[in-house]
């Protein structure tokens, strides 16, 4: 977040360096249940970025000092590989993972019915394979459906997106180049069906005209993006149906 650059990000006739107008997300793919060991799964691309979440439990709380007599907690490891960027990441946890590992785990302790599993812990492991900026987004919104995968009971799923601004210009999901040589990033996350904000952190600045703007931006990235969220999931359970039925 440099707050001033020598490169064009958004060219004078509003395009963007990878072909995308300001309101664009980048394509999604995501695919639930990919991973047979862990109780619930999900992969995840967003544009550049490939993510991998994996969930257990409600299982035994450990450390069992973590426990809580009234609900199961959310432990969240979120972990970027040392080749998911171009220059090599020193392997193991860092400030910055240990930070979007919380705000992960808080905005999922918003949706998981936690109080069903007193004492228990819901593990959540999320794997960035690939980075290319909004990966705590991506990563949240593949926990979301990793979670659901795992059928624990939820309120609502998570879609999460970034929105910011480049060049001057407000641009929602940005890419590395926007996110390092832009003016602000301002993750979101959503629970869709009240629109209530899970997620929401901000990096450089805007005026509230441009926030507001962004706001709407993102809340209307993450409302197709739940449906992208339900439709991984739906093709899963029907995949499975089918299978069944012509065994
Ligand atoms: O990924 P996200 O935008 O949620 O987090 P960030 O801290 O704003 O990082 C933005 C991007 O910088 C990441 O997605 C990576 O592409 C890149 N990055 C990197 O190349 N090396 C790191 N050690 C950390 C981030």
């Amino acid at each position: 977040m440099s707050g001033h650059t020598e490169m064009t990000l958004v060219n004078e006739d509003g395009v963007r360096i990878d072909g995308r107008t300001a309101d664009q997300h980048r394509p999604v793919h995501i695919e639930a249940g990919v991973l047979s060991n862990a109780d619930g799964s999900a992969y995840l691309e967003i544009g550049k970025n490939k993510v991998l979440a994996a969930v257990y439990g409600p299982r035994e709380c450990h450390p069992r000092h973590l426990q809580d007599p009234t609900k199961a907690i959310i432990q969240c490891k979120y972990n970027m590989q040392s080749f998911s960027v171009s220059d090599r990441k020193r392997p193991g946890p860092d400030r910055r993972s240990i930070e979007i590992s919380k705000i992960i785990a808080e905005a999922l302790e918003r949706v998981v019915l936690t109080e069903l599993y007193p004492r228990a812990s819901i593990d959540v492991y999320i794997e960035i394979l690939q980075a290319n900026a909004g990966t705590r987004c991506a990563g949240l919104t593949a926990a979301a459906v990793a979670l659901a995968d795992a059928g624990i009971p939820m309120r609502d799923l998570v879609p999460s997106i970034a929105v910011g601004k480049a060049d001057g210009h407000v641009l929602l999901d940005l890419n590395k180049e926007e996110d390092n040589y832009g003016e602000a990033d301002v993750p979101v996350g959503i629970m869709p069906s009240t629109d209530e904000i899970v997620l929401l952190q901000m990096d450089g600045d805007m005026t509230r005209e441009e926030f507001d703007t962004a706001i709407d931006m993102a809340f209307e990235a993450c409302h197709e993006l739940c449906d992208i969220q339900k439709a991984a999931l739906k093709k899963r359970y029907d995949t499975g149906a089918v299978r069944e039925g012509s065994e």
